[in-house]
């Protein structure tokens, strides 16, 4: 399907990813006005693993939980959480987007069960900033725990619905992103996604996430670090900024925000304050290159598989798109591109450096690589 032979393999972008180590609350290292998008999900207060984090900057934190006093202890985690909001105001740039990812919690305080409505706060928070709020998405995480269930069983009127979705916030700083230059609407029309992913992506409801992402070694970590699936952060950034964007996520964990950043072609910087993770967050560049290869090969896979069921139906296309020469529902699809991460150079410590080609379509039978997808990327992708 794909014209490959027109389309050489050559690199066409770099991408920069920097961890800065410090207190979100105080992003000093970033200007204003200089990111084009926070992807992020804070800890979340009242959950009990988070206690301390926040407590460790509030002592109040303890006292209130200490005397019972729930929603005291609430309201002062998230006064801390609004610092760093503030924070996020200063350095978007007008008209870009902030996607926070949050889950509220249940829990007993002494004797009382009571439902702390994180996404509400936030929402309340971020309105009073200036910020636009727009539609969010709930996503519903799959759980087959049988013990889920809270409360008195199967009587009336002592039980309570089960907790089983979180909330992607979606808030806008100021109105719409204007895109004025030529190469600023190129890199627009590059940036595109697929018809039928919108379809999916823009759905107010995310059922098909599921778990975390696995590549961490360290279970230990992984579970100190709550990290969200790759799909999130990969699924957001395509849909709320373009390649070459700067992706800011004020609560890196185990650099996930920035993983995805690499695979969509956007520069990233994660700001995180628990150097625990410093040996993990850019130890593995490899596992970028699997991970991200991996989602883009699915992309064209699935759009392959979608393009086939509508023709066996008798569809016929209009258009056709320019890089690949496959069929596409729309004009807006006719130049997107994915572009694939061949090679990561660390510059420093805190800064890897990523190169990139045009993602082939591997199902093309005179492609390059075709059937030898696997060892002809590992090839590709070096390290210095
Ligand atoms: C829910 S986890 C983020 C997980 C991340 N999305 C991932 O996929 O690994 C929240 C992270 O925020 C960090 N954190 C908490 N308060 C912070 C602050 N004020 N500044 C910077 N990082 C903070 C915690 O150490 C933790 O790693």
């Amino acid at each position: 399907m794909s014209d490959i032979k027109n389309n050489p393999c050559a690199p066409v972008a770099a991408t920069k990813h920097r961890v800065v180590w410090a207190d979100a609350s105080r992003m000093t290292a970033v200007d204003s006005n200089s990111i084009d998008l926070i992807v992020t999900s804070p800890p979340y207060p009242m959950i009990a693993m988070w206690d301390d984090i926040f407590g460790k900057q509030n002592r109040n934190i303890h006292k209130a939980l200490k005397k019972n006093n729930g929603m005291a202890a609430f309201e002062a985690m998230h006064l801390l959480l609004d610092n760093v909001w503030k924070e996020v105001w200063r350095i978007l740039k007008p008209g870009r987007f902030a996607c926070i990812n949050i889950g509220d919690a249940t829990r007993t305080i002494g004797d009382h069960f009571a439902l702390y409505p994180n996404h509400a706060r936030i929402l309340s928070a971020l309105t009073r900033l200036g910020f636009t709020p727009l539609p969010d998405i709930l996503w519903r995480k799959q759980t087959n725990a049988p013990n889920k269930f809270m409360g008195s069983g199967m009587l009336p009127a002592g039980a309570y619905v089960t907790l089983e979705h979180e909330y992607i916030l979606i808030a806008r700083k100021g109105g719409k992103r204007e895109f004025t230059q030529p190469a600023e609407k190129q890199g627009r029309r590059e940036s595109a996604y697929f018809w039928e992913e919108r379809n999916t992506w823009f759905s107010d409801v995310w059922f098909d996430i599921k778990g975390s992402r696995q590549a961490l070694t360290d279970p230990a970590l992984r579970k100190r670090s709550a990290a969200f699936p790759f799909e999130i952060p990969y699924r957001l950034i395509n849909m709320y900024s373009a390649k070459g964007d700067t992706v800011l996520d004020p609560f890196l964990g185990t650099g996930t925000t920035s993983w995805a950043a690499m695979a969509a072609c956007r520069n990233s910087i994660g700001i995180e304050m628990d150097r625990h993770f410093k040996p993990t967050v850019f130890a593995d560049p490899a596992a970028v290159r699997m991970a991200a290869n991996a989602r883009i090969d699915q992309r064209l896979k699935d759009h392959r598989a979608f393009v086939e069921e509508r023709q066996d139906k008798g569809y016929h296309f209009k258009h056709m798109n320019t890089h690949y020469n496959f069929p596409v529902m729309t004009a807006q699809e006719k130049s997107l591109r994915l572009d694939r991460p061949v090679k990561a150079r660390k510059i420093d410590e805190n800064i890897l450096q990523i190169t990139y080609s045009m993602a082939i379509d591997h199902q093309e039978p005179n492609a390059p690589g075709h059937d030898s997808a696997g060892p002809r990327q590992k090839s590709l992708f070096t390290t210095d």
